[in-house]
Parts: C-alpha cells; sequence; structure tokens
C-alpha cells in the first residue's frame, strides 16, 4: 500500500474518493468535527435533510454533491462521541476498509484524522490508522490461489493543521516498518510445519544478512555445537525429530548514530516449529494448530526486521530456538535426567513441556552476551489460556521497572499484558526426587510454575517473559497468527531508542 500525507484543498479536487466518520452530536450541539469548512457545511446540509446515518456501524455513501465537482464520499456513522474509543476506531477502519474493497476504489483520501478520539493525539490516530489497514489487508497465500487480491493501492491521509504534518509523517514512518515486521512475523506464523522447520527459520535468517548487511549479523547454532556447548537439554527436545534443531541469532546493531543506546537487548523467542508433545503425545484435536509453537521466534524476527527497517539507536540480539517436538526412536523420555548447560539437573516428567528445556539452555547460553535486559516471548502453557484467555498475553519480570515499563508500551499500543506473580512458593512444585528440578509442576498455576522454571535458569540481567500461549494466534474460521505481542515489543524499543517520546 502506498500512503501519502498531505493538507488537502478539496475545492479544486475533481473525481476524489473521500471517506470520513461523523459523530451523532453533530446537529444537536456546536462541535465541529471538520475542520475544512467545506466539508462541514456539506455536512450540516446533509443532516439537516436527514440524508445520513450516523449510528456507530452505519454508512451513507454520498455520489454526487450540490456542487460541479465529480467526488464520492464514504460517510461513516460513528454514534456517539463520549463512547468513541480506540476499539471502535479500529472497527470503522476495517469496516471502511471492506467497503471500499467491495467497490473497487483505488485511490482515497482518509479523512479520519479528524475525528475527536478520547484519549489519542494525531501521532496515535495516525499509528492505530496505518496499522489497523495493514492489519486488515493481510493475507497468507503462498499456498491457494488467491481471490482476496485487493485493489486499493493509495492511501492518502488528508492533515489539515500544517503543523501536523510532520507529526503524521513520522507516525507513518514509524507504523510502516512495525507492519513490515509484523507480516513477516505472521507469515512464518502461518507457514505450515513441513516447510517451516528450524532448518527454514535459520535459512530466513540468513536472509536478513544480505537484505541489511550493514546493521545485521547472523550466527547460526547447529546441533554439533549444541553438543560442544553442553545443551543437552535443548537437544533432548529436538531428539525425536528428523528435521535437526538449529538456534538462530541475529544481531541489529546500528553502528552509524553516535546516540546509541549501547546496553545490550536480547530477544528470545520460542521456536517449536511443531509440538507434538513427544513422547507425551497430545490428543489430535486441533493439534495441527501446534505448527503456531514458534510464534515466539517468529515475533522475534518481525522485531529484527522492524529495527533494521527504522534503524533505531539500539543494539538488539534475537535469538531464534528452533526446534521440533516429535516421538521417535530417539525421543527423549518420561523419567529422563538432563544435565543442561547451566549445570542443573532436570527430571522430565512430561515431554510436552518442553518449551521451558529449550528456553532454559538459550537463557543459559546469552549470558556471554552480558546482556541489560532479556525478554522471552514463548506459547508456553495452556494454562495461561486459562487464566487470561485469547486476548492478553501473561507477563512475567524479575524488575519491576521493567514490568512497568513494557506494561506502559502494552497500554500504549492497546497490545494487553499483565503481569502475574513469580512468588518463590510456587517453585515447591518443581521438586524433584532425583534431579535438582522436574520440569512440571502440579495441576495448579501452570503458567507460574513454567515461568518459575525458566526463572532458576536466568543470569544477571532483567528479564520478562511474556506467555503468548493465547495471543500469539486466532483458532477456528480466522485461524491465523496475529503476530502479538510485536506492537507492544516494538513500542517498548522505540520508547527506550528516546526517538518517540509519546
Ligand atoms: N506449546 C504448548 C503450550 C500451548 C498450549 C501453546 C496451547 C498454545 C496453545 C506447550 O509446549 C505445552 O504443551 N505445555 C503443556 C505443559 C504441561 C505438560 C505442563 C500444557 O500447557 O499442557
Ligand atoms: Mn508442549
Ligand atoms: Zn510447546
Amino acid at each position: 500500500m502506498k500512503y501519502d500525507v498531505c493538507k488537502i484543498k478539496i475545492k479544486n479536487l475533481n473525481n476524489k474518493f473521500f471517506v470520513l466518520g461523523v459523530f451523532d452530536c453533530f446537529n444537536k450541539s456546536n462541535i465541529i468535527t471538520y475542520s475544512n469548512i467545506y466539508i462541514n457545511k456539506y455536512l450540516r446540509y446533509l443532516i439537516k435533510n436527514s440524508k445520513l446515518n450516523t449510528r456507530f456501524g452505519k454508512y451513507t455513501l454520498i455520489n454526487s454533491l450540490n456542487n460541479s465537482h465529480n467526488n464520492q464520499f464514504l460517510i461513516m456513522g460513528c454514534g456517539t462521541q463520549k463512547k468513541f474509543d480506540l476499539i471502535k476506531y479500529k472497527k470503522l477502519i476495517y469496516r471502511s476498509i471492506s467497503i471500499l474493497n467491495d467497490m473497487n476504489v483505488q485511490e482515497v483520501i482518509f479523512l479520519f484524522l479528524d475525528l475527536n478520539i478520547k484519549n489519542l493525539d494525531i501521532y496515535w490516530k495516525t499509528r492505530f490508522l496505518i496499522e489497523s489497514i495493514e492489519h486488515k489487508i493481510y493475507n497468507f497465500s503462498f499456498f491457494k490461489k488467491s481471490n482476496d487480491s485487493i485493489l486499493l493501492n493509495n492511501i492518502i491521509l488528508n492533515v489539515n493543521n500544517s503543523e501536523d504534518i510532520n507529526i503524521v509523517k513520522n507516525a507513518l514512518k514509524i507504523s510502516l516498518s512495525i507492519s513490515i515486521g509484523l507480516n513477516k512475523a505472521k507469515d512464518i506464523g502461518n507457514m505450515p510445519p513441513n516447510v517451516c522447520n528450524p532448518l527454514y527459520l535459520s535459512e530466513i535468517s540468513l536472509d536478513l544478512l544480505n537484505k541489511y548487511n550493514n546493521f545485521i549479523k547472523v550466527k547460526i547454532i547447529d546441533e554439533n555445537k549444541m553438543t560442544e556447548l553442553g545443551m543437552s537439554a535443548y537437544l533432548a527436545v529436538g531428539g525425536g525429530s528428523h528435521n535437526k534443531s538449529y538456534m538462530s541469532l541475529i544481531e541489529f546493531k546500528n553502528t552509524i548514530v553516535d546516540n546509541l543506546y549501547d546496553k545490550k537487548i536480547v530477544l528470545v523467542g520460542k521456536g517449536l516449529t511443531f509440538d507434538s508433545g513427544g513422547i507425551s503425545l497430545k490428543p489430535s484435536f486441533n493439534m495441527d494448530e501446534m505448527k503456531y509453537d514458534m510464534c515466539g521466534a517468529a515475533v522475534v524476527y518481525g522485531i529484527m526486521v522492524f529495527l533494521a527497517e527504522l534503524k533505531l539507536p539500539l543494539h538488539v540480539i534475537g535469538v531464534l530456538a528452533g526446534c521440533e517436538n516429535m516421538p521417535g526412536n530417539n525421543s527423549f523420555r518420561p523419567g529422563d535426567i538432563i544435565k543442561t548447560m547451566s549445570g542443573k539437573t532436570v527430571e522430565v516428567l512430561d515431554t510436552d513441556a518442553e518449551g521451558r528445556l529449550v528456553l532454559c539452555d538459550v537463557l543459559t547460553y546469552i549470558n556471554r552476551f552480558d546482556p541489560y535486559i532479556v525478554i522471552d516471548i514463548a506459547t508456553l502453557t495452556g494454562a495461561c489460556v486459562v487464566a487470561l484467555g485469547k486476548d492478553i498475553h501473561g507477563l512475567f519480570s524479575n524488575d519491576d521497572s521493567l514490568s512497568s515499563d513494557l506494561l506502559h508500551a502494552s497500554n500504549q499500543t492497546g497490545d494487553i499484558a499483565w503481569n502475574l506473580p513469580l512468588f518463590k512458593k510456587y517453585s515447591e512444585q518443581l521438586k524433584s526426587n532425583f534431579a535438582d528440578i522436574s520440569n512440571i509442576g502440579n495441576k495448579s498455576a501452570g503458567a507460574i510454575t513454567a515461568a518459575c522454571f525458566l526463572s532458576h535458569f536466568i543470569g544477571n540481567y532483567k528479564w520478562a517473559h511474556f506467555d503468548i500461549a493465547g495471543t500469539a494466534y486466532n483458532s477456528g474460521v480466522n485461524k491465523g497468527s496475529t503476530g502479538r505481542p510485536l506492537f507492544l515489543i516494538a513500542q517498548f524499543l522505540l520508547n527506550l531508542s528516546k526517538i518517540v517520546k509519546n
């Protein structure tokens, strides 16, 4: 999609298509929604003659105006202004895009930045407008003849106040970098497990080296190297699969700026390209969804793309922990005791609690980077879906300032996370009679005991863990990867880079 930002002179335009929104109260008060006098006048005329439906969800299409110009107006009802919030704004955008698509419109002028929305300034109105459009037009069509192609290819954002133009342009640039990263994350997430295996994750990582060669370095750790390093827990999980394990390291560093925030940030993504459960085999119902068990890695990849596109003054290392959990004659088994890279031993009581085994070795491995902040992102537990549902990420951290910064980014973007506790008490569930720790607790508080397990392996860094088992993908008719929490992490990094002070 091509975007332009400008201050339109509507009087001079002909044959254009406009999209705008109108609130209920338009006729009852003096509120002037549109600073464009021409539009304002015309809307008043339409309302007076009862030609507009301003209820939320309704729309009116005006083909000919009472003037000589041949412009078209799609006027979206916004309901009461008081009730108009971010959620409604997004719905309005999605709806307009489908209407425009049905009408085969190619170029459109959006006047939505004029709408008054609770707690949103023009910067955020632009961010949400672009990100919602990009979200709506995403489709995954590598494997089928697509008939949902979209004709709309040019969107003009009208900005009435010239002083706002640079703010809108800056927001547009950021949103486009986010969308490029997000689309990559979604594509990788949706890719079938016979294509997207650990080797595939390493190959697409190497692609970044060519694409952004001045900013990105890539290193692949294969099974031989893992053996040398003593990463036996990671290796055990991949043992049953004929697809070998690969850990892909993607390092982004902006060396051309002098205001570099030089504390290292490491992002770790669980990359189980398929989680059958292993010998503790999962039930077959919806098992296809376990291709999404690499969505943490997909989000980390998307973030690296976002960083390279926007060239933030940061130093970030992304780790894709690629692995496949399968039953096989070389599988690890319930009862096995594994010596992790940290030296701690783990008794495996369930081979389906594999994510934590892969991650514990990665959390040890990354000590060599001497990171300041480490954030892992993992579809770790079904228990997190029970606790928080499909809309909210579970967030765990050993550092209050880090979790509050992450929650701030979460509130800014609407990519909602909720802080869950890491009390020591929960670790009692992980006691083993035969090893230092067992890989599962009892039936209660499964998301927390999984996070507690990870906490036993963290080094001397600020650490946060996102459990995205519920939020990484949608099921049912809308089945597909969400790309979340890319919005949240990208915003956290933007805030850190201090480029945007919003
Ligand atoms: N990948 C799953 C978690 C998961 C479940 C992700 C549902 C997305 C949707 C993870 O590896 C797993 O199997 N966890 C087990 C842990 C249990 C054996 C302690 C679970 O949640 O059942
Ligand atoms: Mn599992
Ligand atoms: Zn898993």
